[in-house]
Parts: C-alpha cells; sequence; structure tokens
C-alpha cells in the first residue's frame, strides 16, 4: 500500500498514514448528532438554547448529557436550577431552532420571537414546548468542567411524547415526528429507516 501523500492539514499529526484516508487535527467531527433546544427556567428568567453536544449515557437510569459554554445566558439558569427539557424539534421548525442558537436569551424572548408555547412539565419547573413532538424533563446529577464547555449530567426523569406520535397499538412512531439531524455544520431531515434493530440476524420466515 502506497503512503498516502496529500496536502498537508495545518495542525495534523505528522506520522503518515497508509490508505486512503487524510489525517486532520481532532476535532469535533462526530457526524450525525442531534440538535435540539433545551428549555430552561428559574422563576424570574426562562430561556431556550440551541444545543448540539448531547446525547444518551446510560440506559438504567436513563442518563442524558448537555455540554454548555459557561457565557451562555441559559447555562447560570441550569446550573442553578439543576433543571432542563430536552426538546426535540420537527424538521418544520429547523429555522427557528437555528435563531435560537444564533440570538441570547439576555437580547430577545426567544418563545416570543419563535412563537412557541411553553407548557409545564411534570417533574422540573423548566417548561415543555407544545410544538416539540417529544420532550425529555432532565435533573442534573453532575455539572463536570472539560474546558470550552461544562457538561451537565443528567437523569431522564420523563419523557412527554405527542398523543399524535402513538400508532392504534399503542407504540411510540418516531417516524411520525418528522425529526432532522445535525451534520458538519449543516441540517438533514430523517429519510426513511434502512432496518430495524437486529434485522441483520433476524431469520427470514420460510414460505410455505
Ligand atoms: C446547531 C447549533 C448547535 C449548538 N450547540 C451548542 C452546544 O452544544 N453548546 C453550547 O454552549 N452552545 C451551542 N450552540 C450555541 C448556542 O445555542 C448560542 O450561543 C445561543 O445563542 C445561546 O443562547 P443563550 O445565551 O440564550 O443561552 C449551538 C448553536 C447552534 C446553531
Amino acid at each position: 500500500m502506497s503512503e498516502f501523500k496529500k496536502k498537508p492539514v495545518p495542525g495534523a499529526p505528522t506520522k503518515a498514514l497508509t490508505g486512503n484516508k487524510r489525517p486532520m487535527k481532532g476535532s469535533v467531527q462526530l457526524a450525525p448528532v442531534p440538535a435540539v433546544l433545551v428549555s430552561c427556567a428559574d422563576g424570574e428568567r426562562a430561556d431556550l438554547v440551541t444545543v448540539g453536544w448531547t446525547g444518551i449515557v446510560c440506559t438504567h437510569p436513563p442518563m442524558t448529557y448537555i455540554s454548555l459554554r459557561p457565557e451562555r445566558y441559559s447555562y447560570d439558569i441550569i446550573k442553578k436550577t439543576g433543571e432542563f427539557v430536552i426538546n426535540m424539534l420537527p424538521s418544520t421548525l429547523v429555522k427557528e431552532l437555528d435563531l435560537c442558537g444564533m440570538k441570547s436569551g439576555r437580547d430577545i424572548d426567544k418563545f416570543e420571537t419563535c412563537g412557541f408555547t411553553p407548557i409545564p412539565a411534570t417533574q422540573v419547573a423548566a417548561p415543555l414546548l407544545k410544538e416539540a413532538p417529544l420532550c425529555l424533563e432532565c435533573k442534573v446529577k453532575h455539572v463536570i468542567p472539560l474546558g470550552s464547555h461544562d457538561m451537565f449530567l443528567a437523569e431522564i426523569l420523563s419523557v412527554d411524547a405527542d398523543e399524535a406520535l402513538f400508532n392504534t397499538e399503542g407504540r411510540l412512531c418516531m417516524e411520525k415526528a418528522g425529526l432532522f439531524a445535525y451534520a458538519h455544520g449543516a441540517y438533514y431531515p430523517l429519510g426513511k429507516p434502512l432496518g430495524l434493530f437486529g434485522f441483520s440476524t433476524k431469520k427470514k420466515k420460510k414460505r410455505k
């Protein structure tokens, strides 16, 4: 296999890479990731902040995280209350999600600007968004300073899903939520399912 010799990328590892890969310096290139709208409130202030650095870290108990820069207006509210709600939005509201990631709650009321309707949650004081098909009510368990961002590790106390997402058997149909993902600075709608969990090992039914 020939040595990979292409335009050097500044800051990239100096060791030669073999094969078909171009080395770049370490960065946040995991994709796709979710882009969600996090709501928070402390009685006096309420805010919405767009978050890409989020995910699931444990099944039992159900745990998630959001990573926030301390300079965010929402940061102080979440640090103080130890609570937040992760609102997942449909593709039709991607512009509103982007706007909430461009403007600070210090300067505008994002609920009003975007026309979002806050509704009370069951486990936390932070509101749910009526317009979000799925909302996760979260209680912060640990705050971990990492560098540019602090990670809020939190337990998911409740999942609040729109009635419209359930089929007649009571199964939650995620495809009805019309969600989107974020990859390398762009938003993409979720396409059709490629397969179901475990489909690669499922035995085909014999024809009679
Ligand atoms: C797609 C997208 C993802 C973002 N992800 C994060 C994130 O994970 N953490 C963070 O601190 N800021 C993130 N931001 C930036 C904040 O949402 C933005 O600075 C926002 O204006 C902060 O609002 P606030 O001051 O009202 O808290 C993201 C912005 C966008 C558009």
